[in-house]
């Protein structure tokens, strides 16, 4: 399961670590009530998306 870490709150600087194969969407419209992970909030704002990132497991 990922772990997320928040850092500093003028300008927060959030981690998140995943395990080798998870999959997760972030958030980049900062409306989430899940921040950092999309909640689908964006679907009210046009042009805004998620970013999914995947943490390829190596054989
Ligand atoms: S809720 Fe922000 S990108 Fe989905």
């Amino acid at each position: 399961m990922a772990e997320v870490e928040t850092k500093g709150s003028d300008h927060p600087l959030t981690t998140v670590k995943l395990e080798p194969g998870e999959k997760v969407a972030l958030c980049r419209c900062f409306a989430s009530a899940k921040f950092p992970f999309c909640d689908g909030t964006h679907t009210q704002h046009p042009g805004r998306g998620p970013a999914v990132v995947e943490a390829v497991k190596k054989e």
